[in-house]
C-alpha cells in the first residue's frame, strides 16, 4: 500500500520494520527497499521479494556518521579517507569498508567489507532514526529490471510483496548512489553516480581506478552485471539503429530538443528528457521514461547517448547496462 511519508506514515514504517517486516522508502538517488539490518529473516525477504540472488550484497543506510563504529572496522588510512569524504554524506555516496562482526553475511554476500552510505532524503533520515538501526536496503524493484524513482514505480512491481510504501515524491537525482571501495591500498570507483569521478579525484588529488566490466569487477562489486536495468522491451543506442531493419513500432528517448540525430524513422513515441541537454535532469527522468515507454507494447526502444563525463559516466553507465550484451 502506497502512503503519504508523513510523520504519522513514518512512524508506522518505522513500526513495522522493527517487527521484521520490509519497507520501501524514498531516497534522493532511487526508492529503496529497507529492512532492519540485523534482523536475518527480514533481510532474507527482501532477497525474495526481488528475486535477488544471494551473492548481490546491500548497501546499509545509516543517520549518524557515528553508526559507522557499529557497522565497520577502520584503519587508520580508511578513517583518512572517510574524513576526506564526510562532506558528500548525507548523499549519493556509498563507501564500502571493511566490515565488522555485527553485520551478517546475508547482508555482505559473505564479503568482508559492507557497502554504507547516508541518504540525502528528509523522509529516509527520520526513517532510520525512528528504528533506531541502520536499514539494509537496495533498490525497490525485482532484480534486473529499471530502478524505481517513484513510489507508484515500486508498487507496479511489488505491491502485493511489500506492506507500506512511504510516498516522498519521485527521486531528485534519479539514479543509484556511486558506490566507492576503500577497501584497497587505492579507492576503486565500482559505480558511477552523482558524486562523480572527477569530483573523487579532486578530493584525493590523484586518478582513481573504475572497475571495468566483467573479469575482477564483477568479483569487487557482485551486483555490476553487465545486463542490468533492463525493460521488457528491446532497447538500442540510437547511434546504433539500423533504418533498414527498424520495427514498426519505435519509440525515443532523448536528451536534448535537438531533432537531427533522430531523423528518417517515423516514432510511436518520442520522450525528450530535457530541452537543454541538462545532464541532471536527463538523470532525474531516465528511469521513469524506461518505464513508461516499456509499458506502450513498442517493438524497440531507442535511447540517446551522452559524453562519459560528469554525471554523463552514470548514464551511460545505467543504459549501456539496459542495452546489454547481445
Ligand atoms: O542509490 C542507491 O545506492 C540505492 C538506494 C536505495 O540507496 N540502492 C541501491 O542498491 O542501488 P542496490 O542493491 O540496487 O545496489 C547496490 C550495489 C550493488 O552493485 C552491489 O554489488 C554493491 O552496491 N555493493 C554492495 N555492497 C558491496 C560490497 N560490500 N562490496 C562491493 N560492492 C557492494
Ligand atoms: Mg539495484
Amino acid at each position: 500500500m502506497i502512503v503519504q511519508a508523513s510523520a504519522g506514515n513514518i512512524a508506522r514504517a518505522a513500526e513495522l520494520l522493527q517487527s521484521g517486516e520490509i519497507v520501501a522508502f524514498p531516497t534522493e538517488t532511487v526508492y529503496g527497499l529497507g529492512a532492519n539490518v540485523y534482523d536475518a529473516g527480514a533481510v532474507a525477504r527482501i532477497f525474495e521479494v526481488k528475486g535477488r540472488p544471494k551473492h548481490d550484497p546491500l548497501i546499509v543506510h545509516i543517520a549518524d556518521i557515528d553508526t559507522l563504529q557499529e557497522l565497520c572496522e577502520l584503519t587508520v588510512p580508511q578513517r583518512a579517507a572517510v574524513e576526506m569524504l564526510k562532506g558528500y554524506w548525507p548523499g549519493p555516496l556509498s563507501l564500502v569498508l571493511p566490515r565488522s562482526r555485527a553485520v551478517s553475511d546475508l547482508v555482505t554476500a559473505g564479503l568482508d567489507s559492507v557497502a554504507v552510505r547516508m541518504p540525502a532524503n528528509p523522509v529516509a533520515l527520520e526513517l532510520i532514526r525512528a528504528c533506531g538501526f541502520p536499514i539494509a536496503a537496495p533498490s525497490a524493484n525485482p532484480f534486473g529490471y529499471v530502478s524505481p524513482t517513484t513510489a507508484q514505480h515500486v508498487a507496479d512491481s511489488l505491491a502485493n510483496k511489500v506492506p507500506l510504501i512511504l510516498d516522498g515524491g519521485p527521486c531528485e537525482i534519479g539514479v543509484e548512489s556511486t558506490v566507492l571501495s576503500l577497501t584497497g591500498e587505492n579507492p576503486v570507483l565500482l559505480r558511477p553516480g552523482a558524486v562523480t569521478l572527477e569530483e573523487l579525484e579532486r578530493v584525493f588529488c590523484r586518478e582513481i581506478q573504475v572497475s571495468g566490466g566483467g573479469d575482477g569487477a564483477e568479483r569487487l562489486s557482485p551486483g555490476m552485471l553487465d545486463s542490468h536495468y533492463k525493460p521488457s522491451t528491446p532497447i538500442r543506442f540510437l547511434e546504433e539503429l539500423d533504418l533498414e531493419r527498424c520495427p514498426p513500432r519505435v519509440g525515443l528517448i532523448r536528451f536534448s530538443g535537438s531533432q537531427s540525430k533522430a531523423a528518417g524513422v517515423a516514432y510511436a513515441v518520442v520522450l525528450t528528457l530535457s530541452s537543454r541537454g541538462d545532464l541532471g535532469e536527463i538523470a532525474s527522468k531516465l528511469f521513469a521514461a524506461l518505464r513508461k515507454l516499456d509499458q506502450m507494447a513498442l517493438d524497440l526502444i531507442v535511447v540517446d547517448s551522452c559524453a562519459q563525463t560528469g554525471l554523463g559516466r552514470a548514464i551511460m553507465d545505467r543504459l549501456t547496462r539496459a542495452v546489454g550484451r547481445n
